[in-house]
């Protein structure tokens, strides 16, 4: 389970003479490429009047809230980059900026024509094929193979590790690019318990690239901060940052946790991941994870349905010798 999380999705609050604007993540994928899992939007509140052709809208479409471009007014009508349109959804808002990290990109008002026709063109070469596999080839250019060598050579052997207190820096950068754990509580976790030798149980483990950037990062726990009755260690928010992908770290974060829950005293670990997250489920299969009892699958589906997930979840444990 990788997006329910006791603190909610709203990073930051801020006045602005135009109003009250807030950052947010979570509806971060739905401008992709322009936006990747992990990335923020900044939300202006405004009247569904207040929004034109080329603007891009928060729109509210069932539980989910979408980021997407607005093609007509009135009646209101969104689509994202890439594909069709949106089901008819309730708008919440203007997105007045987009942030990775540390980079933001306004959205002002003057970029509505170039959206509009951005969304066109961009819509229109989509349904072609052969554009959509020049696409994918750049796309997949940081996790691919053949690009290996020279990822290596950029980033170094990771150093792979349990984090510490002074991890928080680098763990809260990575977090605003590829997580989407709230800050608030990594921190509270990680210097309340993780890093502590206070007899809680759980850890945090992270990938360490040159100069001390962290390029991967899972933790162990238990599910009561969520308020979920599964109990036993579970890895959790497994994320590898794709310039460091397919190069064994997320094996050795799954080494690293499973290490300490055996340090810990448990004597089995568990995961649950999307039925369609083949990578995911790949990676802790080869891991030495085999499938839960169907009795511990049903209850977690459960749990997971009762709180808003949508996806099954394969469950998966590795017993700790
Ligand atoms: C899943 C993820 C953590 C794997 O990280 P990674 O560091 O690239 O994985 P590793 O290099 O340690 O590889 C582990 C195994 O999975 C395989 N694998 C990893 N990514 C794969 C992919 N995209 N397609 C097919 N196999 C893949 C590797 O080949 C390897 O198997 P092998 O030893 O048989 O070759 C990474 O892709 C990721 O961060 N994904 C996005 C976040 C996510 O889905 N997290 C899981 C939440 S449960």
């Amino acid at each position: 389970m990788t997006g329910r999380h006791p603190a909610d999705l709203v990073d930051l609050v801020e006045a602005t003479p135009t109003g009250r604007q807030l950052w947010l993540r979570g509806a971060g994928r739905s401008l992709y490429p322009l936006l990747r899992s992990g990335d923020s939007v900044r939300v202006l509140r405004c009247a569904p009047e207040a929004l034109a052709r080329g603007d891009v809208a928060l729109v509210r479409v069932g539980r989910q809230l979408i980021a997407h471009v607005v093609l007509s007014a009135r009646p209101l009508v969104t689509a994202s980059l890439l594909g069709g349109k949106d089901p008819v959804g309730v708008p919440l808002g203007r997105i007045t900026a987009l942030r990775r990290g540390a980079w933001i990109l306004p959205l002002p008002r003057l970029a509505r024509p170039t959206l509009f026709l951005g969304q066109r063109l961009l819509s229109g070469l989509w349904t072609r094929p052969r554009a959509r596999g020049l696409f994918r080839q750049l796309r997949d250019f940081t996790v691919a193979g053949w690009s290996r060598p020279l990822r290596r050579r950029m980033l170094g052997r990771p150093e792979v590790r349990l984090l510490r207190e002074g991890d928080l820096d680098a763990l809260l950068v990575f977090a605003g690019e590829q997580l989407l754990v709230p800050s608030a509580f990594l921190r509270q976790q990680l210097l309340g318990r993780w890093a502590r030798e206070s007899g809680a149980l759980g850890a945090a483990a992270g990938a360490f690239a040159k100069r001390g950037r962290m390029c991967g990062f899972a933790y162990l726990d238990d599910y009561r901060e969520e308020g979920l009755a599964l109990e036993g260690l579970w890895v959790r928010s497994l994320v590898v940052a794709p310039r460091a992908r397919r190069m064994g770290v997320a094996y050795q974060l799954i080494g690293c946790l499973v290490e300490e829950a055996r340090r810990q005293g448990a004597d089995r670990v568990f995961a649950d991941i999307d039925e369609d997250n083949f990578a995911s489920l790949r990676t802790f299969r080869r891991a030495g994870f085999q499938a839960s009892s169907s009795e511990l699958t049903q209850r977690v589906n459960a749990e997971w349905s009762a709180s808003g997930g949508v996806k099954p979840l394969v469950v998966l444990e590795r017993a700790v010798e």
